[in-house]
């Protein structure tokens, strides 16, 4: 089957795409409104996509109701700061509690129970639970179509969960013990990081070339 995405409608759209590119890493951002209200909501279009500097991507979504920006999107546009925090398999549930559509003036960190702590370098504070946190400032919010904030954010300070240093020196972690959660196909549902397998990266090959035949000329 194949889709022209040009002319299907976005819900469409957003469906082949969630249903397709899985699993994504969810990204539990903390922000804080101009008026000081701590906000926070779960986003999966995320992923890291740099070093140097180290940055994240996030695709913020209008509000499907009013079209207008999500709290998430407003806040970081408005202050230019936010945390993201990584989701362990016990934060499940209230990660999924804080994606409710609250007014703005209501915090999800009450709403749903969210231990904090203070950031370092950013005003909004990360998650107390979470096995890491970045704390990050806003370096691009591109509106690129009427639907949609694609925000870049440079991650300024990094917090990773002690039990999850297992080498300090050499900066090794235990990332299966964290236990991190992803989104998958279909609503609702999610994976967990407990199924890795490891492939060594190849060196270039150029035997690998030879074109059909010739190692049978070549006697080989
Ligand atoms: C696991 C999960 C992932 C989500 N990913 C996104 C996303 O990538 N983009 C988006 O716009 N909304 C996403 N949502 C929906 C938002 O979390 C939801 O609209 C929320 O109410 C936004 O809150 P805010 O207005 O406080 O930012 C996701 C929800 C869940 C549960």
């Amino acid at each position: 089957m194949q889709f022209d995405m040009r002319s299907l409608p976005m819900a469409v759209r957003y469906k082949i795409i969630t249903s397709t590119i899985t699993p994504r890493p969810i990204a539990w951002i903390t922000s804080m409104s101009a008026s000081g209200v701590v906000n926070a909501a779960p986003y999966s279009f995320f992923n890291a996509v740099g070093s140097e500097p180290p940055l994240v991507v996030l695709g913020l979504l209008k509000e499907p109701a009013s079209r207008t920006l999500k709290d998430t999107a407003r806040n970081i546009v408005e202050t230019g700061e936010f945390v993201v925090n990584l989701v362990c398999e016990d934060d499940a549930e209230i990660m999924n509690q804080s994606s409710a559509a609250a007014p703005p003036e209501v915090s999800e960190i009450d709403y749903a129970g969210i231990r904090t702590e203070p950031s370092v370098v950013v005003a909004p504070p990360r998650i107390a639970t979470s096995p890491v946190s970045f704390e990050c400032r806003k370096v691009a919010a591109l509106d690129i179509g009427t639907q949609q904030t694609v925000m870049i954010g440079e991650i300024l300070y990094a917090h990773v969960r002690d039990e999850f240093v297992s080498d300090r020196e050499r900066i090794y972690f235990d990332t299966p013990a964290m236990k991190l959660i992803g989104r998958t196909h279909g609503s609702g549902w999610y994976v967990r990081n407990s199924d890795a397998f490891q492939l060594e990266r190849p060196r270039f090959d150029p035997s690998r070339l030879a074109p059909a035949g010739e190692d049978e000329a070549a006697g080989k």
